[in-house]
């Protein structure tokens, strides 16, 4: 085969839709099933205005990545049928102290300078206009970011993928490479060996296991993060609701909300703390308090990948150039989705890439990657 793709989440099964929609041969091989990790964890919001508040290199990339997503929907439905609860109400950035209003203000005025078009201010009467069920003092950042079904859109751009030709290997571990004269020639997995001419490594927070093996040292943590989810009678909220303080509050289809998230790093065990259940309801309450009165649903964890500085591993191994690592996506790899297969499959066929992609390097300064003997 041309590809073969390590990793069947989101990122793995992006890169092979977009791969095999430009002719590659392509595999993806998975350990388990298909979206079993963070992207199945993930509450699904394609949120560029609500996680950045100052400059960052991911910005031009989820930007991108936003505008991308309403043909790469209507394209995935139209190839594979699955539904992946696409919409486009946006988002309500709030604050629930003074403190978290100042920061709103600046990160408000951070998005009326890059995208006035994109972002407006909201007064309490206007939020309650909006949200008759959200307790505000303050006002708020509207946005007009949209959100998925998480895990959703991660099967269905691997059924995207297979629709274009590409064969998706689940229960099938990858331990070791295969080398041949200096080169990486293909994989060891539990199932036995595959050879290919590139080999995308796409592990989530399990890739620096893997790097090891081609003698890389990734500088990257596990971030557990928990939600909670409950339903109600009627719908409790149209648009997301995201706090400066980090809780979230996203409205799925049948009256459910999803209630996120904490941050536990280096933690990979799924469990869920009883008192990080506590802490995400009460801060939901006090956010929209009728959410008192909501039906518990159901609880669960996932393990975001995270680098050191912060910025994902987009880019190819500094001695065997076939094989390229992507990941370390932190808390928007759901956003960063539809770029990352475009900007992998453009550097993989060696087409210049619309980004400058340095700061995504392996080999990058600093605390970014070690190489060793
Ligand atoms: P993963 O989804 O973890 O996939 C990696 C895959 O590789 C796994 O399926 C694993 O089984 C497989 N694998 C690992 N090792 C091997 C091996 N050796 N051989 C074969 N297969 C292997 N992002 C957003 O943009 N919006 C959100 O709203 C959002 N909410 C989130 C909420 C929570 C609670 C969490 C935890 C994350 C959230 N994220 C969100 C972040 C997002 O989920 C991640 O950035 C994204 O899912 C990472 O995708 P991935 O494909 O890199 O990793
Ligand atoms: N982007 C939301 C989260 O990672 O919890």
């Amino acid at each position: 085969m041309d590809v073969l793709i390590v990793g069947g989440g989101i990122i793995g099964s992006s890169i092979a839709f977009e791969l095999a929609k430009r002719g590659a041969s392509v595999v993806v091989i998975e350990r388990g099933e298909l979206a079993q990790e963070a992207s199945s964890a993930a509450a699904g919001m394609l949120g560029a205005h609500s996680e950045f508040s100052t400059d960052h290199p991911l910005i031009p990339l989820a930007l991108a990545s936003q505008a991308a997503f309403p043909a790469v929907i209507a394209e995935l439905r139209e190839l594979t049928n699955i539904e992946v609860g696409w919409n486009e109400a946006g988002m309500l950035k709030l604050a629930t102290t003074m403190e978290e209003y100042e920061k709103l203000t600046e990160h408000y005025e951070f998005w009326r300078r890059i995208q006035p078009q994109h972002v407006r201010w909201l007064t309490p009467k206007e939020v309650a206009n909006m949200e008759r069920n959200v307790r505000n003092e303050y006002g708020a950042m509207y946005t007009i970011d949209q959100q998925v079904n998480a895990k959703q859109l991660s099967v269905a751009f691997a059924h995207g993928a297979m629709a274009k030709g590409a064969r998706v290997l689940p229960y099938t571990e990858v331990y070791d490479f295969i080398f041949e004269r200096e080169r990486v020639v293909g994989v060891k997995t539990t199932s036995g060996t595959l050879y290919a001419e590139r080999i995308v490594i796409a592990c989530g927070a399990w890739t620096p296991m893997l790097a090891e093996k081609l003698r890389l040292s990734l500088h990257m943590y596990p971030v557990k993060g928990e939600c909670v989810s409950v339903t109600t009678e009627t719908p409790l909220l149209q648009t997301t609701v995201f706090a400066k303080n980090g809780c979230y509050i996203v409205p799925k289809a049948n009256n459910r909300l999803i209630i996120g998230a904490s941050a536990i790093a280096h933690s990979f065990a799924k469990t869920v703390q009883t008192c990080s259940v506590q802490q995400l309801l009460a801060r939901a309450m006090q956010i929209v308090p009728a959410i008192a009165h909501s039906t518990f649903e159901n609880v669960w964890a996932g393990i975001r990948p995270q680098t050191k500085d912060g910025i994902p591993y987009i880019g190819a191994h500094p001695q065997y150039e076939n094989v390229f690592v992507v990941t370390g996506h932190y808390r928007n790899g759901i956003l960063l989705s539809a770029i990352t297969g475009t900007i992998v499959s453009d550097m993989l066929e060696r087409k210049d890439v619309p980004f400058d992609m340095t700061p995504f390097s392996l080999t990058r300064k600093g605390e970014g990657h070690a190489l060793h003997h």
